[in-house]
C-alpha cells in the first residue's frame, strides 16, 4: 500500500467484531481475566490497550519501522528514548533544537548525569569531531526549530553506525509522509503528535518508532514503567487525524511555499528561513531525502519595525504556541518555545529577538498573504 492509503487502513483497520470502520475507544483501565493466569492479552492499559496498540501500529507502518509507542506529549516520548540512556552517557544534540528537548537535558536528565554536547549537525565534520567513547547517540531535528536548518540523515547514521552509537530523529516537522528517517539509517524515530500528526490542534500527544526488536522491548519497558501512556480517547483522535495526513500536508507545503516567496520579496523582511529556496544552505540533501519542505517558514523583521505590534495586528493567523494545525500560527521562538534556551547560545545560532515562525496552515491562501501584509505594513515603528 502506497502512504496516503496505508494512512487510512494501515494499523487495525477498524473493529473485527461489528465491523465499524473506525477502531472503538477502549476507555477501560483494566480487563476481566476469565480465569486465575489466563487473559485475552490484555490485562491493563497502562501495559496495552488496543486503541493505543492500533495507533502504535499504524505509526510503526508508517516510519517502516519495527514497532512504534504512544506517550502522553512529544515530550514524554522524548523523555522514554532519553531514559535508554545511563549516566556518564552525552548525547550530542542539534545547535536549534526544539527548547523543550534542550531543557529536559539540561534540566532533567543533567540530575541522572546523562549529559549533552550542542553541535552544528548539519555539518558533518562537526559532528565527528564531536563524537568521543562517552557519546552514545547523536539526537537531530531536521529542519530545526526555528531556523530550518538541515541535518543529511543519511551521513549523521553512517557516522553512528561506524561507530556503535544511535541516530534518533524529531521527524515532528516532516512527519512521515515526507520523511521515513528509518529508512536513511536512523534508529529512533520521535514526534510530537501535538503537530502535524494530530492536526487539529486538539490533542497533546508523542510517538516513538524504533527499528529493531532489541530497542523495542526497551521502550516498551520503559513506557510502561514510566507510564506517560497516549490515552484511548487520544489515541483515537491521532488515528482520525492521521487519516487526512496526506491532504493536509499538501496544502500545507503549497500555501507556504506562496508565502514564502512573498515574504522575501517585502522591504520589511530581513531575512526568510525557508527550506524549500533553491538557494537556501541545505536545499539539495532536503530534496533528496524528503518528499517536500514542510510548513514552517521563520524570518526576521527589519530594524525599524516592531514585532510585537506585528503579532498584535494579525488577524486571521493565530498567535500562539505550537504548529502543525489546520489553522496558522504565529510565535516568537526567542521568548515562546525557546525561551528556556539561555539568551547567549540562543543569540549565538540566530534566535534573535525579532525572528518570527510561522506555521501555515491550511486557509486560503490569499487570505493569509493579505493577513500578513497588513501586519507587516502596520508594525513600522512610528508608523
Ligand atoms: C520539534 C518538536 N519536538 C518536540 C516537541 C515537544 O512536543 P509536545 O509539546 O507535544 O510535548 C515540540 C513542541 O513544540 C516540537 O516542536
Amino acid at each position: 500500500m502506497k502512504i496516503e492509503s496505508l494512512l487510512i487502513h494501515g494499523g487495525i483497520d477498524g473493529d473485527e467484531k461489528t465491523g465499524a470502520v473506525n477502531i472503538p475507544i477502549y476507555q477501560t483501565s483494566t480487563y476481566k481475566q476469565p480465569e486465575f493466569g489466563v487473559n485475552k492479552g490484555y490485562e491493563y492499559s497502562r501495559t496495552k490497550n488496543l486503541t493505543r496498540e492500533a495507533l502504535e501500529k499504524l505509526v510503526s507502518e508508517l516510519e517502516e519501522g519495527y514497532a512504534g509507542f504512544a506517550f502522553a506529549s512529544g515530550m514524554a516520548a522524548t523523555t522514554a528514548v532519553l531514559s535508554l540512556f545511563k549516566s556518564g552517557d552525552t548525547i550530542v544534540i542539534s545547535d536549534n533544537l526544539y527548547g523543550g528537548t534542550f531543557r529536559v537535558l539540561d534540566k532533567v536528565f543533567n540530575h541522572f548525569e546523562i549529559k549533552y554536547k550542542i553541535v552544528n549537525t548539519s555539518n558533518l565534520d562537526e559532528v565527528k569531531k564531536s563524537i568521543n567513547k562517552d557519546v552514545k547517540a547523536i539526537f537531530i531535528e531536521t529542519p530545526t526549530n526555528p531556523l530550518m536548518d538541515i541535518t543529511d540523515i543519511e551521513g549523521i547514521s553512517t557516522i553512528a553506525k561506524e561507530r556503535n552509537i544511535y541516530t534518533i530523529v524529531d521527524n515532528t516537522f516532516m512527519t512521515p509522509y515526507l520523511q521515513k528517517p528509518i529508512n536513511l539509517g536512523a534508529d529512533i524515530v520521535v514526534h510530537s503528535a501535538t503537530k502535524y500528526i494530530g492536526g487539529h490542534s486538539d490533542t497533546v500527544s508523542g510517538l516513538v518508532v524504533v527499528n529493531n526488536e532489541d530497542l523495542a522491548k526497551r521502550l516498551h519497558f520503559i513506557q510502561n514503567s514510566t507510564g506517560g501512556v497516549l490515552s484511548p480517547f487520544d489515541s483515537f483522535m491521532l488515528i482520525k487525524g492521521l487519516k487526512t495526513l496526506a491532504v493536509r500536508m499538501d496544502r500545507h507545503i503549497e500555501n507556504t511555499k506562496k508565502v514564502a516567496e512573498f515574504l522575501r520579496n517585502r522591504e520589511e523582511v530581513e531575512k526568510v528561513y525557508y527550506p524549500g529556496f533553491k538557494d537556501s544552505l541545505g536545499y539539495e540533501i532536503q530534496k533528496r531525502q524528503a518528499n517536500g519542505y514542510g510548513g514552517m517558514i521563520s524570518f526576521i523583521i527589519k530594524e525599524g519595525y516592531d514585532y510585537k505590534k506585528f503579532f498584535n495586528r494579525l488577524q486571521i493567523i493565530t498567535f500562539g504556541e505550537s504548529l502543525g494545525g489546520v489553522e496558522s500560527l504565529a510565535c516568537h521562538p526567542a521568548s515562546m518555545t525557546h525561551a528556556s534556551i539561555p539568551y547567549e547560545i540562543r543569540e549565538k545560532v540566530g534566535i534573535v529577538d525579532n525572528l518570527i515562525r510561522l506555521s501555515i496552515g491550511i486557509e486560503n491562501v490569499e487570505d493569509l498573504i493579505k493577513d500578513i501584509e497588513n501586519a507587516l505594513k502596520e508594525s513600522k515603528i512610528n508608523g
